[in-house]
């Protein structure tokens, strides 16, 4: 571990927003005298009724539940747009960066941006969507994904977004679970050069559930599409056929705005609930904090509105504090690992967030497509998804930021809405690999596997002690899963999965999970879900997954799989199992390494001993721990035998 300490650079002690001074004055105001704190930090958004209560929320089972502003009304999109129009109706709202680098670029304004997403909300209104009602988005990256967001938002419907990478399979179970009657999609996606036809994918999806009664196509390629009459319409037939005019829906500060799966450590992805009020704020806030955009700055995060980033830091954080925001529909390496680069000349970034798998991959095709480029606009760089190693930290740093940006390494989870732990660029001396300081009103703490709170320079389980406004509310359906998932492990804390360490100047260092959940290139596998996708394969009667360190998506998928009787071992089956899991989940959850084995290590109580098969994975067969509980000591040796390395 590193002990460099990287000061805040002279340009931003002098002029950020929040200098070190208030950073500790307010962020010990924001605990001791919270209500009145975040009174005043809701005055950032423009209510129809401001609120006259904050915090309402409490973790104990007895009066369970999450509540913030909960008088308040306000409108998602009319934060986001009409607010900005008299003073910034000409402003690029969304920069739109094409995948293919030879085609023009999209600039829509904000007065533009009203336009479209009010023609977009009336579309909906004339299918007959209504305030609460649920709107799947599987869309690719481009500007009309963001116009539907804020126009379910403009009349109060609740979008739930699935990564337009996941399966049919797995965009099924998401429409289902929340029982969606309206599907957006697009005739096809296009990344890095290939094109999907995610039309196809709703149709197969169609094809294994009931309750979705309309599919909305954007064109966006013009690529060859199916269209089912009575259930399938293009966009652009039906917008032409609505008014411009929406006003926007008065919503209350805890209704529901959306909905985002995410995978957990036991069972099917769950639905996280954000609502209006407190989520909107907590996104501005931190976004108007961790990146402090000036006028005049063009802020990129290089995520995917599939992904909660995408959410809260391409979409509502910085639209509402009105930011120029770019949207790339492509890949960070396509067609050079010059391209993200390129694309920071070419629109002048001020401020570059993205993820350290994303970093680790161009790092390691050498300095020089980095070099080829300017990026003299750049200012502040962020990392984001998953802990970042120091060396690739560095070379973020040194040779991307020119030595000149500092890094804003930021914590936090699609349950927590947005940052949680991190950096402010004028205030925080910073530390490679360390994601700092606790943002305002967070209150982290430690404890061990019995829920004691340890103090001092120490490591363990990362819980937080009080509600913050951006937190969600609800598992969708489930509110007692919500509760038994994050409150039951610790009574009383938030447990957020993670393992962290406070070090002896009190800098938090996130170590990863402690759960079974697995961080792929930053996006979130929960071991579960791949095992069950493995033991629906008719050749498998058992599966066991386990993450392994992998150098550039900081954790890879490791399988372990019991055949049926009968069934042989061969490089086609393994080949037909790693097939089977994409088109189950999607290339996110491609397994890297497929052991078979006769059998798994088990206790006698039949529990998988998963601390094994982490370390057989690792590769570090000397640390195996007590094998002696083990029903039978002797797989534990053909495991590691047949390790596929
Ligand atoms: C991990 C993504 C270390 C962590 C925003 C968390 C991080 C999970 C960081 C949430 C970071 C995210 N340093 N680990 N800066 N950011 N993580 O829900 O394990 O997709 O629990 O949200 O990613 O992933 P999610």
């Amino acid at each position: 571990m590193t002990s460099d300490i990287y000061p805040v650079p002279a340009s931003w002690a002098d002029s950020a927003t929040i200098s070190a001074e208030r950073y500790a004055a307010d962020y010990v105001r924001s605990l001791d005298d919270a209500d009145r704190f975040w009174l005043e930090q809701a005055e950032r958004l423009e209510w129809f009724t401001p609120p006259s209560v904050a915090d309402q929320s409490s973790f104990h089972e007895a009066d369970f539940g999450v509540r913030w502003f909960a008088d308040g009304v306000l409108n998602v999109s009319a934060n986001c747009i009409d607010r900005h129009l008299a003073t910034r109706g000409d402003q690029v709202a969304i920069l739109w960066e094409p995948d293919a680098p030879d085609r023009p670029a999209r600039r829509i304004t904000f007065t533009e941006l009203h336009a479209e997403v009010c023609r977009f909300a009336n579309v909906l209104k004339a299918q007959g969507v209504r305030r609460g009602d649920r709107v799947t988005l599987y869309l690719p990256m481009i500007p009309e994904a963001a116009f539907a967001m804020l126009a379910c938002t403009r009349i109060g419907a609740i979008h739930s977004i699935v990564f337009g990478g996941f399966s049919p399979e797995a965009l099924a179970g998401r429409i289902t679970d929340c029982d969606s009657r309206l599907v957006i999609t697009a005739d096809e996606g296009c990344r890095g050069g290939k094109c999907v036809s995610l039309k196809a994918n709703v149709d197969a999806a169609a094809r294994l559930i009931t309750c979705l009664d309309t599919v909305i196509v954007v064109r966006a390629t013009g690529g060859p599409v199916a269209m089912q009459d009575g259930r399938d319409i293009w966009y652009h037939d039906a917008a032409a056929l609505v008014g411009g005019d929406c006003p926007p829906e008065p919503m209350n500060a805890e209704d529901p705005l959306f909905l985002l799966y995410t995978s957990g450590s036991t069972g099917a992805p769950k639905g996280v609930l954000h609502t209006t009020g407190g989520y909107l704020l907590w996104a501005a806030y931190t976004h108007a904090c961790v990146f402090d955009c000036r006028d005049g700055d063009t802020y990129w995060c290089a995520a995917d509105v599939g992904w909660v980033t995408g959410h809260s830091y391409i979409v509502y954080g910085p639209l509402a504090n009105g930011v120029t925001t770019l949207m790339y529909e492509g890949v960070p390496n396509w067609p050079t690992p010059a391209r993200m680069w390129q694309v920071v000349d070419r629109h002048q970034v001020t401020q570059l967030y993205t993820a350290p798998t994303a970093l680790r991959a161009l790092m390691r095709e050498g300095d020089g497509f980095v070099m080829q480029t300017s990026r003299a606009s750049l200012r502040l760089l962020g990392s984001v998804g998953e802990p970042i190693n120091p060396e690739a930290w560095r070379w973020y740093h040194d040779v991307v930021g020119d030595g000149r940006c500092p890094i804003v390494d930021t914590w936090w989870q699609t349950e927590t809405g947005g940052h949680m732990i991190t950096p402010l660029p004028g205030a925080t001396p910073l530390k490679p690999g360390a994601a700092s300081f606790p943002f305002f009103g967070v209150e982290p703490a430690l404890v061990d596997a019995a829920g004691v709170v340890l103090e001092g320079a120490t490591e363990g389980n990362l819980v937080i002690a009080r509600s913050w406004p951006g937190q969600m509310r609800t598992v969708w359906g489930d509110h007692a899963r919500f509760f038994q998932t994050y409150f039951s492990a610790y009574p009383g804390v938030y447990f957020t999965g993670d393992g962290a360490r406070r070090d002896t100047d009190g800098y938090w260092w996130i170590t990863g999970r402690v759960d079974d959940v697995i961080n792929v290139s930053g996006h979130r596998m929960g071991t579960a879900e791949v095992e069950s996708a493995l033991v629906l394969h008719r050749s498998v009667v058992e599966a066991a997954v386990v993450g392994f360190a992998h150098d550039i998506k900081g954790q890879g998928i490791y399988a372990y799989v019991t055949l049926n009787a009968g069934e042989v071992p061969t490089a086609a089956l393994r080949k037909d199992l790693v097939a089977w899991v994409r088109a189950e989940i999607g290339p996110i959850a491609t397994p890297d390494a497929i052991q078979f084995t006769p059998g798994l290590p088990k206790t006698r109580s039949g529990k998988i001993m998963r601390r094994i098969l982490r370390k057989i994975a690792e590769g570090d067969f000397a640390a195996l721990g007590d094998t002696s509980t083990l029903a039978d000591p002797a797989v534990v040796d053909d495991l590691i035998a047949n390790r596929v390395g």
